[in-house]
């Protein structure tokens, strides 16, 4: 299976997509690397740790664990953690291994960046969401009482190793979480990836493992482009954002409660797709391709009672909101989006109406 390499301005790191390859997690350890701290959850890490505990057999290693939940993905577990790890034995030489789904890429990734002013992490992601998008790239982060994700910092990992193999257990509502990261992949960049969803859906929703490596190391092959390109989000980054800036909306106003992440998204996309269209940007043509592709993923769980002004106010919070200044990202056509700030209000509202119905 392919191996993919981050290449970007300051430093380069693997990313390996194979079946079985946390058990040769070892040697993807920084050389000389001293205390292995492996930072996870206790679930995660009951159910999926075997294979990693075994593969770091004869290294010193330590297993930490963070709470897992949205709501705790906060400043406050990160220092508890920390203080853990000087306690048992963390030092400048020290490596974290994050070992979890998104939350637990994002903050073991964060207590790396700032554990005694920064030490490698290697992500292992064991989410199909985690594997395709927060694992990669090297943004890491906490919430605050105000969004998401308003605190942290960019970390490029050490390497990132992708084992589908970890997705066997995975509850079907995560798994189709992760795959509307893979959606928004093809509809932005990968027409071939497009028409494989398409074509395929049947052998995707059924998990059949060929169907399933290659949409994973399509959207993984892509993301390693686009952040290798641009890792600090100046420019062809931001395209990632497609379907985010409402989706976030949508979980804050929702408190996390009703739908994950890739839920969330898919409704963004819905939207920001309605309003590509009727902006202008997209041919009806393209759109309706697009919408179709949302369907046959779909169902979506129930929006009813969400009100379309207060997703409108959050909008304007968004962390990639800049100087007053929502941007969106619209698609052009299948394959291509754009990044554009001057809509009309009114279009947004109808937008977010339209995603709500
Ligand atoms: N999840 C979007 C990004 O990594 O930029």
């Amino acid at each position: 299976m392919p191996s993919f390499r981050v290449a970007a301005a300051h430093h380069a790191y693997p990313v390996v997509v194979e079946r079985g390859i946390v058990a040769a997690a070892a040697k993807y350890l920084p050389d000389k690397a001293g205390r292995v701290f492996v930072v996870s959850t206790e679930d995660v890490w009951r159910h999926k740790g075997e294979a990693l505990a075994k593969a770091l057999d004869g290294r010193a290693h330590e297993v930490l664990f963070l709470p897992g939940t949205e709501e705790q993905k906060r400043l406050a577990p990160l220092e508890a953690l920390a203080e853990e790890m000087v306690e048992r034995g963390g030092d400048r030489s020290s490596v974290v291994v994050a070992f979890g789904g998104g939350i637990v890429n994002d903050m073991a990734g964060f207590l790396a960046a700032i554990f005694m002013r920064g030490i490698p992490v290697v992500q292992v992601p064991t989410t199909l969401l985690a594997q395709v998008d927060a694992s990669i790239g090297g943004k890491t982060a906490v919430n605050l009482r105000s969004g998401k994700n308003l605190i942290g910092s960019f970390h490029p990992p050490a390497a990132v190793l992708i084992d589908p193999a970890v997705l066997d257990t995975l509850p079907d509502r995560e798994f189709r979480s992760g795959l509307w990261e893979i959606v928004k992949a093809g509809i932005i960049r990968e027409t071939a990836l497009f028409d494989y969803l398409g074509q395929h859906c049947a052998d995707v929703l059924a998990r059949r493992p060929e169907a399933v490596d290659h949409i994973i190391a399509e959207s993984v092959r892509m993301k390693v482009e686009v952040v290798s390109a641009d890792e600090r989000e100046g420019d062809l980054r931001r395209i990632l954002n497609f379907g985010h800036t409402f989706g976030h909306a949508l979980e804050t106003e929702t408190a996390y409660q009703r739908l994950v992440h890739g839920e969330a998204v898919a409704f963004g996309m819905r939207a920001a797709t309605w309003l590509g269209e009727k902006a202008g940007y997209c041919p009806s043509p393209e759109a309706a391709r697009i919408h179709e592709l949302i369907r046959l993923y779909g169902p979506l769980p129930p929006l009813d009672g969400i009100s379309a002004n207060r997703l409108l106010a959050l909008l304007v919070h968004d962390k990639k909101t800049l100087q007053g200044k929502v941007h969106f990202v619209l698609p052009v056509k299948v394959g291509e989006v754009a990044v554009v700030s001057e809509v009309d209000p009114a279009l947004v509202r109808q937008a977010i109406v339209f995603a709500l119905s």
